[in-house]
């Protein structure tokens, strides 16, 4: 089997290779591509890729390609995992927003917007250049916004299915407070990407089993003060809830206080810029052999066990249908969004494709938020398509954090400055 990763110059690449070396039972890759216009981070990555699977006795070949079309030749799988502008765009998309006193995050609210209008024009390019040369292939998007640029790649009739790794984290959480296995632990996950809730938490009566009972409840009040404190969200709404927010939650729910912390804080673009910096030069160690510790102080923790899962189960090397939190089209799985809605639920998955599990009726709390980021994600979409500022701004009025006209205004006039060297319209 070949998987090829375009954004495979990233720093971010070993805890993947990790990922594959460990499950390669589970995913038994023969190639792995690595692709990236940036070659000498390229052969740095390669290196160090080469040198974690030798270490762990995992026979694939690792190749580079600073060409999509060429590196995903012969490819079953093509994961995505790019980011426009590096984390200088990044930072840009985290700072100005709080000018306006807006949240300032990589995905939510106006940084989110600019990150979407950067991306999904190029990750449509490749997605063109994947369908040219394999059709075949299965495109797995971890790249952000996950919920637009799955939107995007889905509309255009790409075969192509959205990760996150929000769901795996709360389920190894969760199983740790158990103190069960986390394939013992299914989600009762709703929501769209970086914008979700868990309604219930199954223990299943064994791994795969259709019964097990509901413990969230019992979660909630022998471990509700820690799932609280991670959130950073106040113990007594969130026990009164009775459901389990994602941190993107406190985005919304935390709004101003949010934006007081980030005006103090810096960037999480920096942040991950000096890690990085760090990395680099550990990497370029050609006695480094495993993944350095250094890489959990990176937000993407179990990725690559939901990539690898994800992809066996796509390719049918598990031979077996699994149930995993995917993005994908809605198709009427909330009946209150449109069919080509992206949303962010458990899902059948098999060498046959992906099928969304039916959703019990979303309440009204809920629901109104979703349906409004849904609204924004659509004409995020077609600014992202199509350009203008109009567009820009009716994306960022209909956004529930934003809403207002002159902060519209005043958002778009911002993000068309900060981004003029990555669109293309502007
Ligand atoms: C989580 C999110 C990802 C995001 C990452 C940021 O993993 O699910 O979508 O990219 O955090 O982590 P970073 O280390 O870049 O801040
Ligand atoms: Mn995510």
């Amino acid at each position: 089997m070949k998987l090829a990763i375009v954004g495979g110059g990233s720093t971010y690449t070993p805890e993947l290779i990790d990922g594959f070396a460990r499950l390669r039972d589970t995913l038994p890759i023969g190639e792995l591509v690595l692709i990236d216009p940036a070659a000498d981070r390229l052969e740095l990555i390669a290196g160090l890729a080469r040198r974690i699977f030798a270490k762990q006795g995992h026979g694939a070949t690792v190749t580079t390609a600073t060409d999509v079309t060429a590196g995903v030749r012969g490819a079953d799988a093509v994961l995505l995992q790019l980011r426009v502008g590096g984390q200088a765009a990044r930072d840009r998309d985290e700072t100005w927003p709080l000018e306006c006193g807006c949240v300032g995050q990589e995905t939510t609210g106006a940084g989110g917007l600019a990150k979407a209008l950067r991306t999904v024009p190029v990750v449509l390019d490749i997605a063109e250049q994947v369908r040219r040369t394999n059709p075949d292939a299965w495109i797995v998007d971890f790249t952000n916004p996950v919920g637009i640029v799955t939107r995007a790649l889905q509309t255009a009739g790409h075969k192509a299915v959205g990760l996150c790794n929000v769901a795996i984290g709360f389920q190894r959480k969760f199983a740790a407070h158990l103190g069960v296995d986390p394939e013992l632990v299914r989600l009762d996950h709703v929501g769209l990407n970086h914008l979700t809730w868990e309604r219930g938490v199954t223990l299943l009566d064994s791994p795969g089993a259709a019964t097990g009972r509901e413990v969230l409840p019992q979660l909630l009040a022998e471990h509700g003060e820690a799932i609280a404190a991670d959130l950073h969200l106040p113990l007594p709404v969130f026990r009164r809830l009775g459901v389990v927010p994602s941190y993107y939650l406190r985005y919304f729910y935390q709004h101003d206080v949010v934006v007081e912390e980030l005006k103090v804080k810096g960037s999480r673009a920096a942040e991950v810029a000096a890690i990085e910096q760090q990395l680099l030069e550990m990497y370029a160690d050609p006695a480094l052999d495993t993944k350095p510790e250094l890489l959990g102080k990176r937000g993407g923790a179990f990725y690559s066990e939901a990539a690898v899962q994800l992809i066996a189960s796509l390719l049918g090397t598990d031979g077996r249908t699994t149930v995993q939190v995917v993005n994908t089209r809605n198709d009427g799985v909330l009946p209150f969004l449109p069919d080509d809605a992206v949303i962010e639920v458990p899902a059948e998955v098999d060498a046959t494709g992906v099928r969304p599990l039916p959703q019990r009726p979303v309440e009204p709390l809920y629901a109104g938020l979703i349906a409004g980021v849904t609204a924004y994600e659509h004409l995020a979409l077609d600014a992202a398509l199509h350009g203008g500022r109009d567009r820009v701004f009716d994306a960022l009025l209909a956004h529930p954090l934003v809403g207002q006209i002159e902060l519209a205004d005043q958002l778009t006039d911002r993000l068309l400055a900060h981004n003029r060297a990555h669109l293309s319209w502007a």
